[in-house]
């Protein structure tokens, strides 16, 4: 009775660690969400599959819920997968599920994934630090939990280079903030559904990026890191 927490990585099957796919290969049953990239499951041939993320229409899981399944079904089988888009511990909750499996006296195991954070700027071609252009990076939540009773994210930040994960919906209010401490001609790249055979990528700055149609997923990177990706693609 073991849950592995595998990350499945930012999108593209390729960008799965091996020690997932060893994880898949045992598993009884895996847990999978909308981010973690279907064909990733045919490592699992044999086990049972129960999806819990987002369907258009459809009630989805709250985390209660996905906590009580995994609860469930690590007590029931010998080898559960938890498969989570990026790293299971970046803006994945993964903490949590791993809190509520161990409150229960269920094994976790942990296998970290390429986080789209990092992975999806670098598979584009955009390096998040450059020697005499950016020395640090800064990960933040575009979106953050609205029912907090106190803001934590202050976009004051000191990092060069600023990457937020789920910042579309609120994209319009975080540069806003951000040009409170950047300069508005700041440059700006959008990468939409990284890694992936759809992906779409825009250049903008500060001060104009949000006119642009922009969907989720997608990651928005803030700094002159993309003035290097820009020259690169010259
Ligand atoms: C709930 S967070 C999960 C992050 C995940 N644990 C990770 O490490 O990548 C979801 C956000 O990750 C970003 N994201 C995940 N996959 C992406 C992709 N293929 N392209 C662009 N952004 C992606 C988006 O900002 C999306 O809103």
């Amino acid at each position: 009775m073991v849950v592995y927490l595998v990350g499945a990585g930012p999108g593209d099957p390729e960008l799965i660690t091996l020690k997932a796919v060893n994880a898949l290969k045992k598993a009884d049953v895996v847990v999978y969400d909308r981010l973690a990239n279907e064909e990733i499951l045919k490592h699992a041939e044999g086990a049972e599959f129960i999806y819990v993320g987002k369907k258009a229409g459809e009630h989805y899981k709250s985390q209660e819920e996905i906590n009580q399944i995994l609860v469930d079904e690590g007590k029931k089988h010998d080898v559960v997968v938890r498969l989570k888009g990026g790293d299971p511990f970046v803006f994945g909750r993964g903490g949590e599920e791993m809190l509520a499996l161990l409150e229960e006296g269920i094994g976790v195991e942990f296998v970290p994934g390429v986080t789209s954070a990092i992975g999806v700027p670098t598979s584009a071609g955009l390096p998040v630090t450059h020697r005499g252009v950016a020395t640090s990076f800064t990960i933040v939540t575009g979106h953050e939990d609205p029912t907090k009773s106190k803001k934590q994210v202050k976009w004051n930040f000191n990092a060069d280079t600023i990457i937020i994960l789920m910042g579309i919906g609120m994209l319009e209010e975080n540069v806003k903030e951000i040009m409170k401490y950047k300069d508005p001609k700041t440059p700006v790249c959008v990468i939409e559904k990284g890694t992936l055979s759809d992906q779409r990528i825009i250049t903008g700055t500060l001060e104009d990026i949000t006119q642009n149609n922009i969907k989720p997923p997608a990651l928005v990177i803030v700094g002159h890191v993309v003035d290097v990706f820009k020259k690169a693609r010259s």
